[in-house]
Parts: C-alpha cells; sequence; structure tokens
C-alpha cells in the first residue's frame, strides 16, 4: 500500500490533545436554577431527574451546590406565589426572582444571570399579556366558548409585553442580577430593556438575547418544572417556526442591532446548522440552550441501559461547542462540569 494520506497518523493516544479542536471548560456552562415561592421544601422535578424546584430560603445553597462544580454562572428561573393574566409578579420588588438574586448576589460569586419572560407569571401561561379581543366579555381569558378566547393561535400584545419587560429587567437588574435574558420572542424586546436599563444607570448590564427561539416541542419538562405551560392554545405566534433557518438569521440581525450583547439559539441539538451560521456571520459570542427535552430524553434512554448518559452528555456538549456556540446553558452543567475536572 502507498498510502500517503494516513489520518490515523494523528488519533494516536499521545497526539490527539494537540490536534483537538474544540475544548469544553466548566467556565463554559451555565446552570439553570428554578426558584419556587410556592413551597418551603425542595421539590424534585420528575421529567428532569437530578433537577429540583427550591424554595428562596434554600436559593443561596442551590447556588452554592452549582459553584462546587466548577460552574461559574447560573440562569434563574421563578415560581411565583400567584398568578394574574398580566403577570404582576414578574416585577415585584420582593418577587421570587428579586429576592433569590438579592441572597445570591450577597453571599455567593455567582454570576447570575436572570430569565425574562411572563409565562411563569401569567395565569394563561402565555408570554406576555393577551390582545383585548381574546378575553371572554367577563375579562377571563382563554375560555372555551368557541370566541376568539379560546383560538388556538391566540396572540400576546406584543408593545403592552414590551412595558412589562421592561420593568422586569430594571427590577431584576435592581435587585444584583448581572446579565438579563429576555426570551419571551417580542419584536422589539432588545431595544426595550436595554432602553430600560441605560434610562435606571444600569448600563454596564448585559443582555443575552433569546434570539432564535423555536416553538419547540422539546421545552415539555421545563414546562412542568416552571409551571408556564399555556392554559390553552400554543406560542407559535411568537417563537419561530421549525422550519425556517433564514428567519433565525433575520431576528438574531435584528436583536444585535437592538444592542444585545450575546446571541442565544434555542434549543440546541435540533438546531446546530443555526448555531453554526451565526457563529459565521456574527461577531457576538453564541449561546446555545441544551434544554429539557434534550436533558430528558438522554436521561431517560440511560434508565433503561439503551445510552452511557457521562458520554452522552459530553458528547452533546462538545458537539454544540463545535457547532460554534461560546456558552452553553444545560442542566448538564453541574454533572460535566465534574466530569471535566476529574479527568484533568
Ligand atoms: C420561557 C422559557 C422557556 C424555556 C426557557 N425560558 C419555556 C418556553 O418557552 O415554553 C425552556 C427551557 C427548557 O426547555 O429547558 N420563559
Amino acid at each position: 500500500m502507498d498510502l500517503t494520506h494516513r489520518p490515523r497518523r494523528l488519533r494516536q493516544d499521545r497526539v490527539r490533545g494537540l490536534v483537538s479542536e474544540t475544548s469544553l471548560e466548566p467556565s463554559d456552562l451555565i446552570a439553570p436554577v428554578f426558584v419556587d415561592a410556592t413551597t418551603d421544601e425542595r421539590v424534585p422535578i420528575e421529567s428532569m431527574p437530578g433537577h429540583e424546584r427550591v424554595p428562596i430560603d434554600e436559593s443561596v445553597a442551590r447556588v452554592e451546590e452549582v459553584l462546587e462544580t466548577g460552574v461559574e454562572a447560573v440562569m434563574l428561573f421563578g415560581i411565583p406565589e400567584s398568578k394574574d393574566p398580566e403577570g404582576t409578579r414578574a416585577w415585584a420588588e420582593d418577587g421570587v426572582v428579586q429576592e433569590a438574586t438579592r441572597r445570591i448576589a450577597a453571599e455567593t460569586d455567582a454570576y447570575v444571570i436572570t430569565d425574562v419572560c411572563l409565562c411563569e407569571y401569567t395565569d394563561h401561561g402565555h408570554c406576555g399579556p393577551l390582545e383585548e379581543e381574546l378575553r371572554s366579555e367577563d375579562g377571563e381569558v382563554g375560555v372555551d366558548d368557541g370566541g376568539p378566547a379560546c383560538d388556538p393561535t391566540t396572540t400576546v400584545d406584543n408593545d403592552a409585553t414590551l412595558e412589562a419587560l421592561d420593568r422586569i429587567a430594571v427590577s431584576h437588574a435592581a435587585a444584583g442580577a448581572d446579565m438579563i435574558a429576555p426570551s419571551g420572542m417580542m419584536d422589539g424586546m432588545v431595544a426595550a430593556i436595554r432602553e430600560g436599563l441605560d434610562r435606571e444607570g444600569y448600563e454596564h448590564v448585559p443582555i443575552m438575547s433569546y434570539a432564535a427561539k423555536y416553538e419547540s416541542a422539546f421545552y415539555g419538562p421545563f414546562r412542568d418544572a416552571a409551571d408556564g405551560a399555556p392554559a390553552f392554545g400554543n406560542r407559535r405566534h411568537y417563537q419561530m417556526d421549525p422550519a425556517n433557518a433564514r428567519e433565525a438569521m433575520r431576528e438574531v440581525r435584528l436583536d444585535a442591532e437592538q444592542g444585545a450583547d450575546v446571541l442565544m439559539v434555542k434549543p440546541a441539538l435540533p438546531y446546530l446548522d443555526i448555531v453554526s451560521e451565526i457563529r459565521r456571520e456574527f461577531d457576538h459570542p453564541v449561546a446555545a440552550y441544551n434544554v429539557s427535552g434534550e436533558y430528558a430524553m438522554l436521561h431517560a434512554a440511560a434508565e433503561k441501559g439503551w445510552l452511557d448518559l457521562e458520554a452522552v452528555a459530553l458528547e452533546s456538549l462538545l458537539s454544540i461547542k463545535r457547532a460554534g456556540a461560546d456558552l452553553i446553558l444545560t442542566y448538564f452543567a453541574e454533572d460535566v462540569a465534574e466530569e471535566l475536572s476529574a479527568s484533568r
């Protein structure tokens, strides 16, 4: 055999590290944390093994657990004590995220990112107040009376939502949030939040926009975890159609123009083409959200003995980085960070 090209030469053990193109570090990872104002005990999340909703009193302890693994950043989600049509608890000074953020910022070194959205705070579970005509006569929403209120394609009032997002973001920054992450897919959300933050003196607080967020069935377990499933209809009038890639670039461009500091794609694994295209077209840091369903399906398969969980988790995150993500939000953050440190 006269073979000049033998790629196997560089796959030998002592040289693999030298030619490795992608590295994964604990500092690339962001761990989602659920704080629940309705409980005073930790509640395991069934569809997300290893994850819990923690009471406000446990939020600092929970974040310390994350930090011990080498992960330096958390993304906070809140489950409020009560919900209403406007989602007013989302911007309350004594709201669940505001209270947890204050404590975590005061007592830990974690970099605190807060999810800014209304779906966990509205009684109808949509990501903002509904348009007027979608209410029934007595002001109820989502009533199945055959009228517009039960239209499965019901729509959130975009511009009214922007005012709420401005308030929520400012209240999070006031509580000490290091970074604001709007996830509602409203048009103009980054501009509205940037304006609000700057107006109130938080011009140093960056925005990580869920810029290309798809209307995905992979969010199922999260919606149980955060109690944020829409009570009726779905989110297809604001989250993106999984069929579209060019539209993602348009969404991302708009968010970049409005001042987004970090551009996020969500979910991650089914949308790596979008991650890699954004990496090519933009100079911003790119984030990818390895969502609840991506986590749950690997756990479920591993439970059956069909997959090696540690190996597939690591391979998944490495692939997301290889596609072009700089940061990864993932429920595997703590486990993978520990694996990485152990293999050093
Ligand atoms: C909305 C939000 C969602 C997720 C993060 N932020 C749910 C949704 O859009 O329905 C999903 C995260 C996941 O599935 O892990 N606040």
